[in-house]
C-alpha cells in the first residue's frame, strides 16, 4: 500500500463520466493539501492529507509531496512518436523562408521521414521509439496515442506498429495504436494514386486488423494528400474491419474534413485550425471530438490557431494534444501546449488541464480507468514542481516535472 500526502493542491479532475463540456472544462476537484491512497495499481481513496493518513497501516510505504502540486498523468491523444531520424534541415529552411507546403512539394516533408524510416531497421525503430517514451515520461505523460504512417507499405507500416507493441511492454507508458497507412500516397504510387486506396484497403487493413495491431484508423484528409471520397473509402473499409476513426481534418486548407468526421461518427477530428462554425455545429451534432494541437501551429511558424473558445462555447468535449512528430510538432511536452493554448486560443490552463487529461482519455476509449485521480482508476499521476496548477501554463520553457507514477510504481524522478 501506498500513500501521496502534503499536496499544496491534489488536481483530482473528478466528475462525471463522460467528457467534460462548457464550464464544466473549468472545475478540476482540486483539494487542497491531498493525498491518496493506492492499493495493488489502483486508486483506493482520495482525500486531505489528514484523512489519508488516519488508520493508515504501518508498512504502508508514505510518499510526502511537499507542497508540490499534484496531477493525473497526462494522456496525449494525438502522436506520432515512431520514425527515424529527425527533419532539423527543414526546420532551418523555415527558419530562411520555406513553407511547410513547399519542402513538401519538393519531396522532403512526411515523404523523406518515409525514406528513412523504411531504411531502418526493426530494432533500430524501437531504440529510438524508446527515447522519446522516455521524453513523454519526463514530461509527466503517462498514456500517449501512436500513430504508424512513415512506412506507407504493408511491411513497413506493420513494423511500425510492432514497435508500437514492443514499446508498450518496454516501457510504462501505455502507447494506443492508430493505423495512420493513409498518411500520405506512397511513393511508389505518386503517378496512379487509386492503386494505393486499394492496397490500403484489399492489404494493408485486412492485416492489420487481423494481427489486432490497432485500434484506431487516422488519414491526412488534405488537398494534395487524401481527398474526401478517399477518405470515406478508406474510413468505410477500417469501420468495418472494428476500427474506430480519427482524421487530421482541416489543417491547411478547409476541404469540409470536420464535416466528414461527423457524418463518418468519427472519435475524433483533429488539428481544425482552418475549421468553421458550420464544422464546429456538425461536429457537435455528432459528438466528435475536437483536438486541438497548437503546437503545430508554433513550430510551422503559422499564426491561425483553431478556434477552441468557439468550440468550447458550442459544447464541444474539447481535447489539446502534442501531435509530436519530426516534422510539424517536434515536442513531447503537454505542459508547453498548455502554454501555447493559454497565449495563443484563450484557454484558461483549468480547461486545459481537463483538455489534456479526462477529455483526452475518454477520446481514447481510456476514460474508465485514467484521466483523473478517483478511486478504482489507475495509480497514474505525476508532481510538479509548483504549488499553484496554473504555473503549469505560466512557466515555460522549463519543466516542472518532478516525479512521475504509473499504477503506484514510480516512473521517473527528475
Ligand atoms: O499531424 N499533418 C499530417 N501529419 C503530421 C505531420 C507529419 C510530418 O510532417 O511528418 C501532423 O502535423
Ligand atoms: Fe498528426
Amino acid at each position: 500500500m501506498l500513500a501521496l500526502v502534503n499536496a499544496s493542491q491534489l488536481v483530482t479532475l473528478s466528475g462525471p463520466a463522460r467528457p467534460r463540456v462548457g464550464h464544466e472544462l473549468r472545475e478540476l476537484g482540486i483539494i487542497s493539501d491531498g493525498g491518496l491512497l493506492v492499493r495493488n495499481g489502483l486508486i483506493e481513496k482520495v482525500g486531505r492529507s489528514d484523512e489519508i493518513m488516519r488508520g493508515l497501516p504501518r508498512d504502508a510505504t508514505i510518499i510526502d509531496a511537499e507542497r508540490r502540486v499534484v496531477l493525473p498523468g497526462f494522456v496525449d491523444a494525438h502522436a506520432h512518436p515512431v520514425f527515424a531520424g529527425n527533419r532539423v534541415d527543414e526546420f532551418d529552411l523555415r527558419a530562411r523562408g520555406a513553407t511547410y507546403e513547399e519542402i513538401a512539394h519538393a519531396g522532403g516533408g512526411i515523404q523523406s521521414t518515409v525514406r528513412k524510416t523504411r531504411a531502418a531497421s526493426e530494432a533500430e525503430l524501437f531504440k529510438q521509439a524508446k527515447r522519446h517514451a522516455e521524453w513523454f515520461l519526463e514530461c509527466g505523460t503517462t498514456t500517449v496515442e501512436a500513430k504508424s504512417g512513415y512506412g506507407l507499405s504493408l511491411a513497413d507500416e506493420i513494423k511500425i506498429l510492432r514497435v508500437i507493441h514492443e514499446l508498450n511492454g518496454a516501457s510504462p507508458i501505455e502507447f494506443v495504436p492508430t493505423f495512420l497507412g493513409a498518411h500520405a500516397i506512397a511513393p511508389e504510387f505518386r503517378d496512379t494514386p487509386q492503386q494505393y486506396l486499394d492496397c490500403l484497403v484489399n492489404e494493408m487493413l485486412p492485416q492489420v486488423a487481423a494481427e489486432h495491431l490497432a485500434e484506431y484508423c487516422d488519414i491526412f484528409c488534405e488537398a494534395g494528400y487524401f481527398d474526401l471520397d478517399s477518405a470515406r473509402r478508406v474510413l468505410g473499409a477500417a469501420r468495418q474491419h472494428g476500427l474506430k476513426l480519427r482524421l487530421h481534418a482541416d489543417q491547411l486548407t478547409n476541404n469540409g474534413g470536420a464535416m466528414l468526421a461527423a457524418e463518418l461518427g468519427a472519435a475524433t477530428a483533429d488539428h481544425l485550425e482552418q475549421t468553421g462554425s458550420d464544422g464546429i455545429a456538425a461536429m457537435h451534432a455528432a459528438g466528435v471530438q475536437p483536438v486541438l494541437l497548437p503546437a503545430s501551429v508554433y513550430s510551422l511558424g503559422k499564426s491561425r490557431y483553431p478556434r477552441a473558445r468557439e468550440m468550447i462555447d458550442a459544447g464541444l468535449a474539447v481535447v489539446l494534444a502534442t501531435d509530436f512528430n519530426p516534422g510539424s510538432s517536434p515536442t513531447p511536452s503537454l505542459q508547453m501546449v498548455l502554454s501555447l493554448a493559454a497565449t495563443q486560443m484563450k484557454m484558461t490552463v483549468a480547461e486545459g488541464l481537463s483538455a489534456c487529461t479526462i477529455n483526452a482519455a475518454y477520446s481514447l476509449a481510456r476514460g474508465e480507468t485514467v484521466g483523473s485521480l478517483e478511486p478504482g482508476k489507475l495509480a497514474n499521476f505525476a508532481l510538479h514542481d509548483c504549488d499553484d496548477y496554473r504555473e503549469l501554463g505560466y512557466w515555460f520553457g522549463v519543466s516542472q516535472t518532478h516525479s512521475v507514477y504509473i499504477q503506484g510504481e514510480q516512473v521517473f524522478q527528475a
